[in-house]
């Protein structure tokens, strides 16, 4: 009976790259994918990017384009990680296309409207409003001195020095993290899910408590039913309800009838679930309102602990009372740290850049093998540790599962023409010791016990290497008459290595496709492990597989920023250091090219700009005239005061980006950009240097 899966990572935040704390969770969700297609189960394998919110909105006007440009680069950039690893998603998607804008909209009336009473409800709130801005502040962007200890710069909702939670309106002298401006009390019409109506609460019990959840997360579950703790540190009975509104300016999906309202990002957030599922299918020619109606469906995600919440609480409740699925399980995962590191940053990242360890040539199944190795079905914390990755990778993976078919290989090989002979007595008891353990690695895969998966399979190759060990194949080879002994030994290794490369491949597709082409077996599944290779089955010639881990890799890997700039293109390669600390940026067309308009333009004046150490202030003549042909000058900042006094500028003819979109800083208007040159490290190595063009340029002239 082959089951249906449809199954999600968490979406990221399209803010930035990713990390490895989010490659670990695709990894932990992808081998059990595999799995599951290896056990000739359907499964559905989306994601998405988190695209909308208020610290996208302001990172894209900060970057000068729109929001939607923005995260559309954050995906541009997706493919190399997912490819690297081999991720393999069926599908990656957008929570601002227009299937989740629609399913967004549709869940949201459902509840609003539903026949046994409204679970939406509207109330007017105060909250900070920046006047300068012209839009509510999220808590994140309001900063002020903390009420408890007086530590200044402060945020909205928590103190950093003494570990106070507060409300934003609790600060002593707020101001706009934006703008600067104090800010104002205003009040303004939200939208709210009812998650503390009785029958939300009623449903919630059963759906966090029947068993389904791994039993330490239904146990936290257990006490939000009990006590919250509101904003201001207080703490209240139960569950509380959910502001799910924001007031225009928002980069989010509009409330329907409601001008103005956007939902806030966590209501249409897993909903991109159900919305790349829809594009998806739709590729396909298949109904998702049919699909999602099929009974026999199963639904999961893979998700961290920090977003249990909105996973176990607002996203079934929302499934539920707008009439829909909700999902099965929900797959909580801890956190990954590397060295003992801190647990990384979400938005930065710290210790192991995947791109990096790609880039230095290094194999993405040690990666997936040394994860898989620590994961359990625990919501545990992990850590990254270098010297034990290797330890793993070139003992365990290596030298007990690798080296087995480099044992036996040759032997075939030269000896046999590549022939299978019959399998000893005692091999075949082996063989069957092997093959017997096929069910308990199936569910130790099924319930996500990856190391316990791990750890068996070791065992069972620890059997087959003493085996090697007792029969010696290299001293049989050297025996007259011994030739029938040498291949049934060797025989009994390779169909080995056959069975444990299956029980290996959710976990290394690469090198299991690899496994298949040098055996000249088709694709390994768990149910072709009890099918017998005949004698005289004819396998390929043996290439090496799988390189041991380079101890300089991992140096490389973790050496600090200013060296990790230089990246190798081969393993051997010698580091040499990369021009100005980075890489040629990818080639481009002179059509690209041709998209920047740079002028010469000359500084007619120069001033420092009051509140900034950083920026210097440029009246710039591009040659350009207004509507009443009188010549109008340019308003640029420019980062550029660490090296540059006015006076060394006033006058002097420079290069402009003259069509990039105006900007809009805390000083002003910033009109186009100066040229300046600076080592990508500019902490190591600072020093900004303007760009001057050779005598006889004139404000105006373009540069081709
Ligand atoms: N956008 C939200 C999720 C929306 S789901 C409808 C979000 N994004 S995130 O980019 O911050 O995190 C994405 C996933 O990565 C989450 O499951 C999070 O728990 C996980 N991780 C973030 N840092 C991690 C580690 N250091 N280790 C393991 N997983 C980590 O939250
Ligand atoms: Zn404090």
């Amino acid at each position: 009976m082959t089951r249906q899966l449809f199954v999600t990572t968490a979406l990221p935040y399209a803010n930035g790259n990713f990390h490895i704390g989010h490659i670990m969770e695709y990894i932990q969700a992808d081998i059990w994918v595999r799995y599951q297609r290896m056990m000739g189960n359907a499964v559905d394998f989306v994601c998405a990017d988190d695209t909308h919110g208020a610290p996208i909105m302001i990172a894209a006007e900060k970057a000068g384009i729109t929001p939607q440009q923005f995260v559309a680069n954050i995906a541009a950039g997706r493919k190399p990680y997912l490819d690297g690893f081999h991720i393999s998603f069926d599908n990656w998607h957008s929570t601002d296309a227009p299937e989740n804008h629609e399913l967004a909209q549709a869940i949201y009336r459902d509840l609003r409207d539903n026949s046994d009473g409204s679970l939406i409800e509207s109330r007017t709130i105060e909250q900070f409003f920046d006047p300068q801005k012209n839009m509510f502040l999220p808590d994140r962007f309001i900063k002020g001195e903390c009420p408890k200890c007086h530590a200044k710069d402060q945020y909205g909702d928590n103190c950093e020095n003494c570990g106070a939670v507060y409300a934003p309106t609790d600060l002593i002298n707020p101001y706009s993290a934006l703008s600067g401006v104090k800010p104002e009390l205003r009040s303004s019409e939200h939208f709210f899910f009812k998650l503390s109506d009785p029958r939300c609460v009623a449903f919630l019990e059963q759906w966090t408590q029947d068993g389904k959840l791994q039993p330490e997360v239904a146990n936290k579950i257990k006490e939000w039913f009990t006590v919250r703790t509101n904003p201001d540190g207080s703490q209240s009975e139960g569950l509380g309800d959910w502001d799910i509104s924001r007031d225009a300016p928002y980069f989010g999906i509009e409330i329907p009838d409601a001008p103005g309202k956007y939902f806030y990002v966590w209501l249409d957030a897993p909903i991109g679930y159900l919305a790349s599922l829809k594009n998806l299918l739709d590729g396909r020619g298949i109904d998702y309102e049919a699909y999602m109606a099929n009974p026999e469906l199963e639904q999961y995600h893979f998700i961290g602990k920090d977003i249990v919440t909105f996973h176990t609480l607002f996203f079934p409740a929302c499934l539920h009372f707008s009439g829909r699925k909700t999902p099965d399980n929900i797959f909580v995962h801890g956190f990954l740290t590397v060295n003992n590191g801190e647990k990384m940053s979400k938005s930065r990242g710290t210790g192991l850049d995947p791109l990096k360890y790609l880039s230095l040539g290094m194999n993405p199944e040690w990666l997936r093998y040394y994860l898989a190795a620590k994961l359990s079905a625990r919501n545990e914390d992990i850590d990254f540790n270098a010297d034990d990755f290797m330890a793993r990778v070139n003992s365990d993976l290596i030298g007990k599962f690798v080296n087995i078919a480099s044992r036996a290989a040759g032997f075939i090989a030269k000896r046999f023409e590549g022939q299978l002979g019959d399998v000893p007595e005692d091999g075949a008891a082996l063989l069957h010791q092997l093959r017997i353990e096929r069910g308990s690695i199936e569910r130790l895969y099924e319930e996500r016990e990856y190391a316990k998966a791990l750890r068996e399979t070791m065992l069972l190759a620890d059997r087959v290497n003493a085996y090697v060990d007792a029969n010696k194949p290299w001293d049989l080879a050297k025996q007259a008459g011994q030739e029938a002994r040498l291949q049934g030994v060797c025989t009994v290794c390779i169909k080995a290595f056959r069975i444990l490369t299956c029980y290996l491949k959710p976990v290394l597709p690469e090198l299991a496709a690899r496994v298949e082409t040098f055996l000249n077996v088709p694709p390994l599944s768990f149910g072709n492990v009890g099918e017998p290779l005949e004698t005289g089955h004819i396998i390929g010639t043996y290439q090496h597989l799988m390189q041991r881990v380079d101890i300089k890799q991992l140096e490389a890997l973790f050496e600090p920023p200013v060296q990790a700039e230089q990246v190798l293109t081969a393993t051997e390669s010698a580091a040499s250091a990369l021009p100005g600390g980075e890489a040629i940026a990818p080639t481009i067309s002179i059509d690209d090219f041709a998209k920047i308009d740079l002028r010469i333009a000359k500084i007619v004046q120069c001033q420092a700009v009051a509140g900034s150490t950083k920026l210097l202030q440029l009246t710039l003549d591009v040659g350009e005239v207004d509507e009443a042909g009188q010549p109008t000058t340019r308003n640029v900042f420019s980062g550029i005061a660490s090296m540059y006094k006015p006076e060394d500028l006033s006058g002097k003819l420079t290069v402009l980006v003259a069509n990039l979109a105006p900007r809009k800083m805390k000083f002003g208007v910033s009109e186009g950009m100066v040229l300046a040159a600076s080592h990508a490290d500019d902490k190591a190595q600072p020093g900004i240097y303007v760009l001057e063009p050779f005598p006889g340029a004139q404000p105006g002239l373009r540069i081709h």
